[in-house]
């Protein structure tokens, strides 16, 4: 290879420049973007220590090297994303061999899309595009515009289903200054629009179709790896939507593994709801061909998609890390999200998700007793208040907690406290 990288086609193997704005191959299928690891990285032993040695304040920096070494720095574009908190819980759930949860909630737009955003923006910023757009479940959209505001010289436009995500975050591209759309549709409806719009106009396309925003994401794994001082678990448990994050976890290791830093490789979960279920319906019939659904209404409305994108990155990296689909009901995700709440982690339904995709997966052994098992949080709770409040008003809820309201007495209020 003479170039560092370079996109490269997942079905015909096509190769095209990486400063070329383009998102799909000839042949109509997904790009990936492949490095020339190997003469960036010589040493594997020398490159962890070095991760130790000169620890780097971005976490993007610090593992640059293994994400998009082509990005020069001084294009870089970042809000200090990275370094979130990996919770051992293992204690309050010790029916599995060890239990973490990687909370990528705790970004600074409170979801793991920041993660992919400083690449694909900073991209983008290197190569001199000065608006960018995207389609959203509420993420995205939140995490683009933010850094799409923190570049000099760039607008954001964001289409959002409408009536379909959270008030929390509709909020959070209006007040970073992108032009925020509500379009009469579902999320896969918005992303077939932006695509239409991004082929026909200058306007560069931040969805994680875009392969850049894919090398981004590869550091939640990485990350975690590191956290765990490099000691691969049995599995990693994942929500999925479009699935892009599943594709990256898998790039991200395989890469690891083809260095040689990590010397196992763990086994994919990815969990979607009864309602929003197109990878699980093509996982149990042998990965079948993607056939499209209409994404039933969810509280984890995120991944309320039928017609995901990275359906067939996904499929491939599940069947390279002997990797499985799930899913779980709205009862059993909402009692999740309750469960891991109250211990002081706050998360949002679409990482609830994952939780209760990893609890039944252990209940039905296909997690085992001794397995070691670190599951990803999407976003934090704060993005989805309703879904807490409506939870906890209704005591029919296993783990509900309800308010009262009282006259200020001193006498009313010790009968509420059985004082
Ligand atoms: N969790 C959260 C909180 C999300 O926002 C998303 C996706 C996912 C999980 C699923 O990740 O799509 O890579 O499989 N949100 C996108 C958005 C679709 O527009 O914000 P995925």
């Amino acid at each position: 290879m003479t170039e560092l990288s370079v996109f490269h086609c997942i079905s015909c193997n096509r190769k095209y420049e990486i400063k070329e704005i383009r998102y799909r191959c000839n042949c109509g299928d997904l790009l990936e973007v492949i490095h020339d690891l190997s003469s960036v990285i010589p040493n594997p032993v020398e490159w962890k220590s070095g991760v130790e040695r000169d620890f780097c304040d971005i976490a993007f920096q610090r593992y640059q090297k293994v994400l998009f070494p082509t990005l020069p720095h001084e294009y870089l574009i970042t809000l200090q994303e990275g370094d979130t908190p990996l919770y051992d819980v293992s204690r309050h759930f010790p029916h599995f061999g060890a239990l973490h949860l990687k909370h990528e909630g705790m970004n600074p737009t409170l979801s793991f899309k920041d993660r992919g955003m400083v690449a694909g923006v900073s991209w983008a910023n290197y190569l001199g595009c000065e608006i960018v757009a995207c389609a959203s479940t509420g993420d995205t959209s939140a995490a683009m515009a933010a850094f799409a505001g923190a570049a000099s010289n760039m607008r954001g436009i964001v289409l959002l289903p409408k009536g379909k995500i959270s008030p929390e975050q509709l909020a959070q591209p209006i007040a970073s200054g992108a032009l925020t759309i509500g379009i009469n549709t579902d999320f896969d409806g918005c992303m077939k629009l932006v695509q239409e719009l991004t082929q026909k106009h200058k306007i560069y396309l931040l969805n994680s179709m875009n392969s850049v925003r894919i090398e981004g994401q590869k550091a939640i794994g990485i990350e975690t790896l590191h956290q765990l001082k490099w000691q691969v678990p049995d599995w990693f448990v994942i929500p999925v939507g479009n699935a892009g994050n599943i594709s990256a976890l898998g790039k991200g290791f395989r890469e690891l593994f083809d260095l040689k830093i990590i010397d196992k490789l763990p086994r994919l979960a990815g969990v979607q709801t009864e309602g929003a279920s197109p990878l699980y319906e093509s996982f149990k019939n042998g990965f079948s061909p993607l056939a499209p659904q209409k994404a039933k209404t969810t509280k984890a409305s995120a991944i309320q998609i039928g017609d995901p994108v990275s359906f067939k990155k996904a499929v491939r990296e599940l069947k390279h890390f002997h990797g499985i689909i799930e899913t779980v009901s709205e009862t059993h995700l909402m009692d999740c999200k309750a469960r891991i709440d109250r211990l002081g982690i706050s998360i949002c339904p679409n990482s609830a998700v994952a939780v209760a995709g990893a609890m039944k997966l252990r209940d039905a052994n296909v997690i085992q007793e001794k397995d070691n098992v670190v599951v990803i949080l999407t976003a934090h709770g704060s993005k989805f208040s309703n879904t807490a409040v409506e939870y906890h008003q209704d005591s029919s809820n296993q783990f509900a907690n309800q308010t009262q309201t009282i006259a200020p007495d001193l006498k009313e209020l010790e009968t509420v406290l059985n004082l």
